[in-house]
């Protein structure tokens, strides 16, 4: 009797472990877009051009990762304004739908249609590269004014454009966002000379010069025009500044980052985030360095700091390059490179996900078969969570444990209630999913971030 109670209890404890077993191997076969969802938070790549404008040649590793693992895209170059607006208009100053190549934006849409993406961030609608040649040559010759007629004009086409799409029933994808102006902050040329010719001069940082809108001298006021020129464009379309080199809190670029959308949110300038592109270093050849807990830290306050402005922090362009044994595309790595960087993934993941005021983390493409890092960085490389034959690599495990450790929607619902709500100075997040005409299961948006939803029941 004693003998049989016992085995039954071995076969009951067997029978749960199986079964933990069984659920371990589920979720770890779960792709990032559906734990994503579970979290409320979104999770994307950008993708690449040749890719958007000839699916044909698309390897099926590439497509498969694409459709199963993320829901947010982003047109690595599609969207730039070289790409919309590749020719002269008839009117600068007065640019129309028709003057762009929306073919570009057409056929993104038609990317993330088939592949059940709901979502799309537009990157970017005013960089001082990437520009057409007709504009970098005509340019220099117009008035403050006449560049920013340009400019919201530009503005206003791509925008409505985009919100017809946005609006049309029969279209389930978003253009959620634009980063409105990308990388208008700089070092300091002026004190960069000086310090070549030895002086002592400080870095120092500065509205970014040697652009094609240098012309604009007030640049706040041109940054503040644009901005509202893309909120009367859309009112529901979310409005974000972006820049590398302003993750860490303490940075010159961060604190100029910091004051400049800080005066934008008391001047009452539509702007919902910062993008924080996030191209990170990881550990060298002896495994020695790369992203470390104190720059955790720093980049978490950096979400605290927006998060007290009203404004979101988005990981807009993250990839983690690791230096390499050459300098051509085909140089390696260690295989403990490989391990730290999986670590250093988790908890750049981990800081930026776990931030109530961060609702998505986007890559800078997935697969090192795609990356721009080893020809902007040459001698680096190995960037992203896959390898070059789309096999996962230990940063995507690094990206999965963070995931999981976040809370749940349901979990944030709950604390939520006890806590302050941020203030979201345009439409969030909670109503952009509410009002969208998603539909639900894998091929949609995950659901509203908790603290926005509640914001809607309050
Ligand atoms: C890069 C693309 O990845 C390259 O293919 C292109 O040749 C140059 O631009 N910051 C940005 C992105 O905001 O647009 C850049 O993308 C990478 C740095």
């Amino acid at each position: 009797m004693m003998r049989s109670r016992a085995s039954r209890q071995l076969s009951i404890w067997i029978w749960c472990c199986a079964c933990l077993l069984a659920m371990g191997n589920a979720e770890a076969q779960t792709t990032l877009r559906a734990l994503a969802k579970t979290k409320g938070k979104l999770v994307g790549t950008s993708l690449s051009s040749n890719y958007i404008d000839n699916p044909a040649s698309m390897p099926s590793g590439y497509q498969s990762t694409l459709a199963n693992e993320f829901n947010v895209y982003v047109a690595e170059n599609s969207f730039k304004m070289s790409e919309l607006l590749p020719n002269a208009p008839a009117n600068p100053f007065d640019i129309q739908i028709s003057d762009l190549s929306t073919a570009k934006i057409d056929i993104m849409v038609a990317r993330a249609r088939e592949n059940g993406v709901g979502m799309i961030r537009g990157h970017a609608l005013i960089w001082h590269t990437q520009a057409p040649s007709w504009l970098t040559t005509s340019a220099p010759g117009w008035t403050a004014d006449q560049i920013t007629a340009f400019a919201t004009s530009y503005i206003k086409a791509v925008v409505t454009y985009c919100k017809t799409i946005n609006d049309a029933v029969d279209a389930p994808v978003r253009i959620y966002e634009w980063d409105v102006i990308n990388e208008t902050i700089d070092k300091s040329k002026a004190r960069a000379k000086k310090r070549a010719r030895g002086s002592a001069a400080k870095s120092s940082i500065e509205y970014r010069t040697g652009t094609w809108y240098d012309g604009v001298a007030d640049r706040q006021a041109f940054i503040d025009a644009i901005f509202r020129a893309a909120r009367n464009a859309d009112p529901n379309l979310r409005l974000v500044y972006n820049d590398y080199g302003i993750e860490f809190y303490g940075s010159p670029k961060c604190n100029f980052m910091l004051n400049m959308v800080g005066g934008m949110v008391s001047r009452g300038v539509p702007i919902d985030g910062v993008g924080l592109q996030c191209h990170f270093i990881g550990p060298d050849p002896s495994g020695a360095g790369g992203f470390s807990s104190s720059d955790a830290r720093k980049f978490e306050q950096t979400f605290a700091a927006l998060r007290a402005l009203g404004l979101d922090g988005i990981v807009t362009e993250f990839d983690l390059r690791l230096q390499t044994d050459s300098t051509t595309i085909e140089g390696n790595v260690t295989s403990q490179q490989l391990a730290l960087q999986g670590d250093q993934y988790r908890l750049i993941v981990a800081t930026a996900l776990s931030q109530p005021n961060c609702p998505a983390l986007v890559l800078w493409g997935f697969t090192d078969a795609h990356s721009w890092i080893p020809w902007a960085c040459p001698g680096y490389g190995h960037a992203l969570p896959f390898d070059r034959s789309y096999a996962k690599k230990p940063a995507y495990e690094g990206i999965t444990t963070a995931i999981k450790a976040l809370p749940t929607v349901e979990e944030n619902k709950a604390s939520s209630l006890t806590t302050t709500l941020p203030t979201v100075s345009a439409m969030t997040f909670g109503q952009a999913l509410s009002n969208s005409t998603l539909s639900g299961g894998e091929g949609s948006v995950p659901g509203s971030f908790a603290f926005e939803t509640l914001k809607e029941f309050l």
